[in-house]
């Protein structure tokens, strides 16, 4: 009886043992959102999980400064909310860092990309050649929540297009302008530029780059300086180190 309970009280100690381990393991998980349909930087690879540009380097920077870290695809316009509700660590999303709304609500990294936007239209359309050749009877498509639907939006309201075209997707446009229902997209341009080189024909940039220079970054919750902190630092180092170079060669 007594040999019994004494087993009882090991194991119990054990199974407790056990419980707190996988409670501090996914305590020092940091959760690392995104939106998935903007190749290179964040996309969906042939096994269905989240991969690109920005979590190759998101993983060489968290194995550089000790932490781990696990990927959710959510809407664009919802990574910011999941940063101030608490809900998400970091923003790992092509994300353009330039913006004082968004520096308002959240805290950027170093910035680690340069892009800007650029005006996308159907392969085969012979009319647009520039934003100055848009009409006022025109659709223009932009992802929710990015700088490209701000300068759809925009063109809107200057009239100088019918509507503005809000997606969820980016692959939601895409398909779009291949349907003929809208006529041009603002879009990143080394995005414009994957999706071309995954199927030729579907699309070409046009005219001169549209507003400002993009400077995308990671974010983190407002006033975290200890994330911050380390992904600056792992960021350098990825710099100084050569695998910022390599993940460049690879998904550029
Ligand atoms: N660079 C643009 C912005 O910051 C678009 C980013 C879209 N990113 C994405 N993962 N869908 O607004």
């Amino acid at each position: 009886m007594k040999k019994t309970l004494m087993k009882f009280a090991a194991l119990a100690s054990v199974l407790v043992m056990m419980l707190a381990l996988t409670s501090c393991g996914s305590d020092d998980t940091l959760l690392v959102v995104t939106e998935a349909t903007f190749p290179p930087f964040d996309t969906i690879d042939d096994d269905g999980n989240i991969a690109g540009f920005d979590m190759d380097l998101m993983n060489a920077i968290a194995e550089d400064q000790g932490f781990k870290v696990e990927y959710k695809d959510i809407g664009f316009d919802s990574l910011i909310p999941a940063l101030e509700a608490d809900e998400a660590d970091i923003i790992a999303a092509g994300m353009n860092s330039l913006d004082p709304e968004r520096q308002a609500k959240v805290d950027f990294s170093t910035p680690y990309f340069d892009s800007q936007l650029v005006l996308v239209v159907a392969d085969s359309n012979t009319t647009i050649n520039s934003v100055a050749d848009l009409k006022p009877d025109m659709k223009v498509a932009g992802q929710i929540g990015t700088t490209g639907a701000d300068e759809a939006n925009a063109l809107e309201k200057d009239g100088k297009i019918a509507k503005a075209v809000i997606l969820d997707k980016v692959s939601d446009a895409m398909l779009q302008l291949q349907n003929g229902d809208i006529d041009a997209i603002i879009l990143d341009k080394p995005v414009t530029e994957s999706y071309i080189a995954k199927q030729p024909g579907i699309a070409k940039i046009v005219g001169s780059p549209i507003g400002e220079l993009e400077s995308y970054a990671f974010a983190v919750q407002k006033g975290n300086e200890e994330l911050l902190e380390k992904i600056n630092t792992g960021l350098k180092n990825m710099i100084e180190n050569g695998t910022y170079d390599e993940l460049v060669a690879k998904w550029f």
